[in-house]
């Protein structure tokens, strides 16, 4: 163990990183009693995966004598972004023995001391999800049975063979090395399953490395396992880039020979749609979505997904612009796909949406979004010339001013992602394209919320109107209420009652 990853660090590091996620000093004590449960059964049991990954590069960022070359590691950030938003850890602990049975015996028997919020089963791989509280708050344990994998053919979902595995051969069937090491979890000195002895290799967080985790980490590298592994499983490529942009790290070179060479056998042609946009959101949700998918043309992927895919410093911009204006959300997928395919002519279009899956709604979405997007181009040119004229000609100094309703008409026929797509794409910085885009901010975010407060049944109750009569003065209402001429509902009815039943009273008596 490299002298500066001691039992400590990692202790520290697991306790500061509950601590960030609200968790406490219980965090650490829940994976000791499940280790405790384990090792009562008769089973070995370990953390692995991602997260041990990121407490091992978190220790790294927390120790004054490593942590410069770790600062660019993004590890357990989120959580200081979205604050608050019930954001939870997830836990994996691989088991040398049966998660379905140690799940079921945990529902029997709780004697971790933290109430459990529900137990999933499923039996089919032998893995179980125990959610428990602490302090109110899930956290999410994944339990899995050692096993390893067998790929019948290339691209496709692995055969898994359980029971009898070791911790060891489970590691081997793993993505990177970075992604194999392990901390087990059984009290100090109890070995137990699989015929392991009683060893400090069993002590509560001990490391587990078998397949050079470690140095990997310190050196920063992506290193897969064996060279067949971009084949057997092609969603690994796209894990690469993520591992690889996210933590700051470099694919080591070998491993860049195993991507280059399995693209060259167009293994991504082996994966559905599905899985590769899946891939891909897990990517667009990082911080810096561009940089990914700069490294992700750089490699050739893109071109590997669809032919005609390219990643160029104008979509590097527009990535830029979406990530900037909008927090990481589900919605912000669409604008980035979209600005993805928007050099594409429609049957190059039409073909990369189907070798995304990505569905006709999603379809017909990005289509309206690039046809709001050009009428939009059309307006601000010709209200760019209005503008001209008024700033030098009519009206002095300042563009043309116009009402909450004048704006309310200018942008109304336009969907919401429509306008944040053209301005998303829209690189003019004129002062009067920004004020462009002021009016549209303004019309998003206020003018299109604004409604009377009468209804359309407070109208047929003065017994004036029907149907799309009322909608009409409901209309006539919004708008004066835009402008700041109606203030209060008194005023709307006064309004009404002033315009149409006096009007219509006169009317009755010419008659
Ligand atoms: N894994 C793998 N091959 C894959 C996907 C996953 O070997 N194609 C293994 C890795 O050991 C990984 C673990 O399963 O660490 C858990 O997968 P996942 O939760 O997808 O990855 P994380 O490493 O936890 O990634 P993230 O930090 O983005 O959640």
């Amino acid at each position: 163990m490299p002298m500066d990853l001691n039992k400590n660090l990692i202790k520290r590091s697991l306790l500061e990183v509950f601590n960030k996620y609200g968790y406490g000093r219980d965090g650490l004590e829940l994976i000791k009693r499940l280790g405790i449960f384990a090792g009562s059964i008769g089973y070995n049991s370990f953390l692995i995966g991602g997260f041990v990954r990121d407490i091992i590069i978190y220790g790294m960022k927390i120790n004054p004598e490593t942590s410069p070359r770790f600062a660019s590691s993004k590890v357990f950030n989120i959580y200081k972004k979205e604050k608050g938003q019930g954001i939870c850890l997830d836990i994996d602990i691989v088991l040398e023995g049966n998660a379905e049975r140690f799940a079921e015996l945990i529902r029997k028997r709780n004697d971790t001391g933290f109430a459990i919020n529900s137990i999933k089963v499923h039996k089919r791989f032998r893995t179980a999800t125990i959610e428990f509280l602490i302090n109110k708050k899930p956290l999410k344990v994944d339990l899995a049975s050692a096993r390893t994998e067998t790929y019948l053919s290339h691209g496709a979902l692995p055969a898994v063979s359980i029971g009898g595995t070791s911790l060891k051969d489970d590691v081997f069937r793993r993505d990177f090395t970075i992604n194999t090491l392990s901390f087990s979890l059984n009290p100090d000195g109890c070995g137990s399953g699989a015929g392991l002895p009683r060893s400090a290799e069993l002590a509560f967080l001990a490391v587990r490395d078998y397949a050079g985790g470690l140095p990997d980490i310190l050196n920063k590298k992506i290193r897969v396992l064996h060279d067949l592994s971009f084949k057997e499983d092609p969603t690994r490529i796209f894990r690469a880039v993520r591992f690889e942009k996210r933590l700051g790290f470099g694919i080591e070179r070998h491993t860049g020979i195993f991507i280059k060479k399995a693209m060259g056998a167009k293994v991504l042609d082996n994966i559905s749609g599905k899985r590769i946009t899946a891939e891909l959101n897990f990517l667009l949700k990082e911080k810096k979505p561009e940089i990914y998918f700069t490294r992700l043309e750089a490699l050739g992927i893109l071109e590997g997904i669809y032919p005609k895919l390219r990643f160029t410093n104008d979509n590097e911009r527009v990535f830029r612009k979406i990530a900037k204006s909008r927090k990481n959300s589900q919605n912000t997928h669409i604008f980035y796909i979209a600005e993805l395919l928007h050099h594409l002519n429609r049957t190059e279009f039409n073909a990369a949406v189907e070798r995304l899956a990505l569905g006709e709604k999603i379809k017909q979405i990005i289509l309206s979004m690039y046809s709001d997007e050009k009428k939009l181009a059309s307006l601000f040119s010709k209200l760019d010339e209005e503008d001209r004229k008024c700033a030098d000609k009519l009206c002095g100094n300042g563009p043309l001013k116009l009402t909450n309703s004048e704006i309310y008409h200018m942008f109304k026929a336009f969907s919401e992602n429509g306008i944040l797509f053209y301005f998303f794409k829209n690189n003019n910085k004129s002062r009067l394209a920004s004020n462009f885009a002021k009016r549209a901010a303004k019309y998003i975010n206020k003018i299109r919320f604004i409604k009377p407060v009468i209804s359309g049944n407070d109208i047929k109750s003065f017994g004036i109107c029907e149907g799309p009569v009322c909608g009409s003065i409901l209309e006539e209402i919004k708008l004066l209420k835009m402008d700041g001429k109606l203030k209060s509902k008194d005023a709307e009815i006064l309004y009404v009652k002033n315009k149409y039943i006096v009007k219509k009273m006169e009317g009755g008596g010419k008659k």
